[in-house]
């Protein structure tokens, strides 16, 4: 049985993902804060059949995270992919101007000590598996930065860096590392931008396995 690891996992994309890969007979790890959330996610999932459990952990707390995903990886086996897509703190996007040393502490923590953790806990089971697929989700900063979302323009900056690292790194061991950059905001009922339809594009993303960076939309959306 193969199983997907949902960092930051909610009723927007998270759910829709863990619908798209749970209906091609992933299990689920739903990873996020809020446990009471976590457990009525996961209880909305097994009513479509789908077998998913939540696991608390905040991503800014990394040996936190890598328990966690080591407890999921020991109820559910070593997951074949992990996608990373905690929705970011509203105060992670302020003014340059107003965005001092201190202010990036949170942003960096999200958004680079996070995955690093994440992708160091999955990763030796991935290369036991012989493959795998890491997706990181970010929003349209990662790739134009915006000077009134500093905190998140800059920590995206390092984490696609890391995550291309990481893509030409282990292409040859068969584990395939992409990004999906979704300019704008998550829309219900938008033709590229509805959760299911950026789950769709994620699991795309996961079965071709070509290329690096996918955008949900047009970069000025
Ligand atoms: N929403 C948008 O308009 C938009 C736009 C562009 C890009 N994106 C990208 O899309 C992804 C999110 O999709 P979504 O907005 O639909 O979200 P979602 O899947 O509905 O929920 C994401 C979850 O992340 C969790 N989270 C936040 N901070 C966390 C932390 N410190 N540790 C652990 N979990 C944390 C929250 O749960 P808890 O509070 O329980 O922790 C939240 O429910 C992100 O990659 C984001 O960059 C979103």
């Amino acid at each position: 049985m193969s199983s997907i690891a949902i960092v930051g996992a909610g009723p927007g994309l998270g759910a829709a993902v863990a619908r798209r890969f749970g209906r091609e007979g992933y299990d689920v790890a739903l990873v996020a804060r809020d446990r009471t959330r976590l457990d009525a996610l996961a209880g909305g999932l097994a009513g479509e059949g789908i077998t998913a459990r939540g696991f608390a952990a905040d991503v800014r707390r990394p040996e936190e995270l890598a328990g966690v995903l080591e407890e999921a990886a020991g109820v559910l086996g070593p997951f074949e992919v992990l996608q990373y897509s905690p929705v970011p703190h509203r105060d992670f996007m302020r003014p340059v101007l107003e965005t001092g040393h201190r202010d990036l502490v949170g942003p960096v923590e999200f958004s680079v000590y996070g995955p690093v953790a994440a992708v160091r806990q999955v990763l030796p089971g991935m290369r036991r598996l012989g493959h795998g697929t890491i997706l990181f989700v970010n929003g349209g900063t990662a790739a134009v930065p915006h000077p009134e979302r500093a905190g998140t323009s800059i920590a995206f900056a390092a984490e696609s860096a890391y995550a291309h690292l990481l893509h030409e790194r282990l292409a040859d061991e068969g584990i395939h590392v992409a990004q999906l950059v979704i300019p704008g905001a998550i829309v219900a009922g938008h033709p590229r931008k509805d959760p299911a339809v950026l789950a769709e594009s994620l699991w795309g993303m996961h079965r071709n396995r070509h290329g690096f960076r996918h955008y949900a939309d047009d970069l000025d959306s």
